[in-house]
């Protein structure tokens, strides 16, 4: 007989499989497989049975981090920099666990892991976890406003996200398969009428920008461009947030900045487990990935798009950024 769980995870299983194939789909980019569209954002098939377990099975605590984030929009290092303001006081320079593996591995991919655990998934010993989900995609559990669950979210210029999304997806792809003939033409009208994969990546970004500033405690916003040139500022900002602050004694002893370098891009993508790991996801039951480390870790730098896209893609994109944020009231 079927125990009371494995029974719930089939009929999460269940709905999500009758509901995939009625939903307009487009082509995936990183992982062979398409997107689908659901409420009003692209994602992969395992993805919607991540996010389905989450709406229905997961159990938020009151202290729990989110950090959320288009991909390529600045993960790894956000999640570099949490990691080590919330454990600054467990570890010291030597044994620090970032020396050894990646950040994807120390902070789990909170729909991947719902998506091999769906009656259960919370990932286990962690109250740290990131997400690529769209923000009207977060279990209500998390978004209530009665939960004390915090979210950071990282938006990076979209011209910028997308080359370094295209440069991933050229790392990745399996040879063999359909995306392998896959243009950068093709690839930017997808990102630009906002069918990529978590896209549209300006509903993304503007989801989370209104909930910060409807829920200035619950939701931090920043900028990649802006950690990049004040650095000491917002990683100060995002201490406080998630209720690690730098007390006067730490900041005097320059412990901030330490943070500040032990995870910048020259440092993390300087040390082996980043030039030469890799680490394997369970993307759904049954089906593993492995991702190769030193795809995380391109250049880091603010506008490499001028040396990819031409003068009028670069327009285009702007153009569309710039009706959002007029619309959403960013500047
Ligand atoms: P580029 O491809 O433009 O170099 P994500 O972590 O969301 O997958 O995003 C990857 C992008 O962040 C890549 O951008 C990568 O080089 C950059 N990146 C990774 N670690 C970084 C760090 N410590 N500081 C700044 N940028 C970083």
């Amino acid at each position: 007989m079927a125990s009371p769980n494995q029974s719930s995870s089939d009929e999460a299983k269940t709905i999500s499989e009758t509901l995939i194939p009625e939903l307009p789909r487009e082509r995936g980019w990183v992982v062979d497989g398409d997107i689908h569209l659901l409420n009003g954002f692209w994602y992969p098939k395992w993805v919607i049975h991540g996010l389905l377990a989450l709406q229905h099975h997961f159990k938020p605590h009151p202290n729990d981090v989110l950090l959320a984030s288009y991909p390529k929009a600045g993960t790894t290092w956000l999640k570099a920099l949490l990691f080590s303001i919330v454990n600054r006081a467990k570890y010291n320079g030597i044994m620090h666990p970032l020396l050894t593996s990646n950040p994807h591995e120390l902070v789990p991919w909170l729909e991947t892991y719902a998506s091999t655990n769906p009656t259960n998934p919370r990932p286990p010993d962690s109250f740290l976890f990131s997400t690529h989900l769209a923000y009207p995609s977060l279990p209500e559990q998390i978004r209530s406003s009665s939960s004390s669950c915090r979210i950071v979210y990282v938006f990076r210029d979209p011209k910028d996200v997308f080359v370094s999304f295209r440069h991933y997806h050229n790392k990745l792809r399996p040879k063999e398969s359909s995306s392998s003939s896959f243009s950068l033409q093709e690839a930017f009208d997808q990102f630009s009428r906002g069918a990529s994969p978590f896209g549209p990546y300006w509903d993304h970004f503007a989801g989370y920008y209104k909930a910060s500033i409807q829920f200035p405690n619950k939701v931090f916003f920043v900028r990649y461009e802006d950690l990049k040139t004040e650095a000491v500022f917002h990683v100060k900002r995002l201490a406080e947030f998630v209720g690690w602050p730098f007390s006067e004694e730490e900041e005097k002893e320059g412990a901030v900045q330490k943070i500040i370098d032990f995870c910048s891009f020259e440092k993390l993508s300087n040390l082996e487990v980043n030039k030469n790991g890799s680490f394997i996801r369970n993307l759904e039951t049954g089906r593993m990935a492995r991702f190769i480390n030193h795809a995380y870790f391109r250049k880091g730098e603010i506008g490499d798009s001028k040396n990819h896209l031409s003068e009028e893609m670069r327009e285009i994109l702007d153009q569309i950024t710039q009706d959002k944020f007029n619309e959403i009231g960013l500047i």
